[in-house]
């Protein structure tokens, strides 16, 4: 029998914006000890274990340092910006600690390929921080679909996004943010789609990205240092003869980039459009289908959430804590966000060539 009752020794690599639901979170199971953060700017460790009421734990300026200094630690949730996912994740699984990592997995597909390698080698966890995956309504798409309702899945055009909603801080910029909307809210969007479909291989990607609105002083005050994409599309030729057609937006004139459709040979889902950005879907969802030879549509029950489980939050770390002390499989494991990251990868790189290219991962 697992014993839940050992207290997990845990400590968090970058303590900015996300990391306080990272603690607030860990704080709340009774299996966790907080030992130690890291981070690269002065003073943000000591104010954040302050804020959260957390003494004793050790403070250190940066994650080489708390990974050398700590000798008894059982994971390390990584909270840093973009580019410093994969290395702190290889860094933390090569010291032999369990990572739960925030999303986007990373930046590159050679960076996600690299991550994959430190986990195998390592025999830890590394799950990745995708909470709507816990999401009740998110969870039924996968359940339709795999009911076979929908029969066999040809196309589907996912996607999202605001009117005005670039965020600031370190996700605008290449040095820190790496991507920029498809990081923020697009792997997400991709999530909802692939992970109801089994993440099947993807072959081929036509990417387009652009940076109209970050870059206008008219619509973005902090433009002089924004690097990244606002706005990027993707037309990908997935394994088993379907397509994926995804729009992500940090910005644009319409009120959506359009719903995310899913359509099958026996019926077709539409999933309304959300911000991307709170694990939950849009609006009720349809479902479209021939009944006795007529044309109908069936709206989905909206689901509430189970609150015995928590909130999402609580579930995405739980489920973390669990698969430790049961030695079980990554909760939201690379195996299927290395795709995700891959098709990220070939947008932007379909985009930087100017047409058509193919995606090869290694091992998949
Ligand atoms: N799951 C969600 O709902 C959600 C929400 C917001 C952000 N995120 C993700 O969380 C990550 C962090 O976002 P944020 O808003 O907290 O960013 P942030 O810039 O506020 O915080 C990141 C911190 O990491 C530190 N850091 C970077 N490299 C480090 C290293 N090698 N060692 C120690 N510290 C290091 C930085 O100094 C910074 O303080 C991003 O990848 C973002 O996509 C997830």
């Amino acid at each position: 029998m697992p014993d839940k009752k050992r207290k997990l020794k845990i400590g968090i690599i970058g303590t900015g914006g996300i990391a306080g639901a990272h603690i607030s979170t860990y704080l709340d199971q009774p299996d966790v000890e907080i030992v130690a953060g890291a981070d690269l700017v002065p003073g943000r460790v000591e104010e954040f274990f302050d804020r959260f009421d957390v003494e004793d734990a050790r403070v250190y300026p940066d994650h080489h340092a708390l990974l050398e200094g700590e000798k008894d630690l059982d994971a390390v949730s990584i909270c840093t910006y973009n580019t410093t996912h994969a290395e702190c994740t290889i860094d933390a699984l090569q010291h032999g600690l369990h990572v739960l990592l925030e999303k986007p997995m990373c930046v590159t597909l050679e960076e996600a390929i690299a991550m994959r390698e430190a986990e195998k080698a390592s025999g830890k966890i590394l799950s990745i921080g995708f909470q709507p995956r816990f999401d009740a309504n998110m969870q039924m798409i996968k359940r339709i679909v795999e009911s076979g309702t929908l029969g066999k899945i040809y196309y589907i055009q996912t996607g999202g996004g605001r009117r005005r909603g670039i965020p600031g801080s370190t996700f605008i910029e290449k040095s820190t943010g790496g991507i920029g909307a498809m990081g923020d809210i697009g792997c997400y969007a991709l999530d909802v789609a692939l992970n109801a479909i089994g993440y099947p291989k993807p072959l081929t990607v036509s990417g387009y990205v652009s940076d109209f609105f970050g870059t206008n002083p008219k619509y973005y005050a902090e433009h002089a240092r924004f690097d990244v994409e606002d706005f990027a599309a993707g037309f990908v030729r997935l394994e088993g003869g379907i397509i994926l057609d995804f729009r992500i937006s940090w910005a644009m004139h319409p009120d959506t980039p359009g719903d995310t459709i899913i359509f099958g040979t026996e019926g077709a889902l539409r999933i309304p459009s959300t911000d991307c950005w709170n694990g939950s879907v849009g609006g009720q969802m349809t479902l479209y289908h021939d009944l006795a030879g007529e044309r109908a549509q069936t709206l989905v029950p909206l689901l509430k959430n189970d609150v015995k489980k928590g909130d999402l939050w609580n579930q995405k770390i739980r489920s973390f804590l669990d698969a430790i002390h049961e030695g079980g499989e990554s909760p939201v494991p690379s195996s299927q966000i290395i795709i995700n990251q891959a098709i990220i990868d070939g947008i932007m790189k379909s985009a930087q060539a100017g047409r058509e290219i193919a995606i090869e991962i290694p091992g998949i």
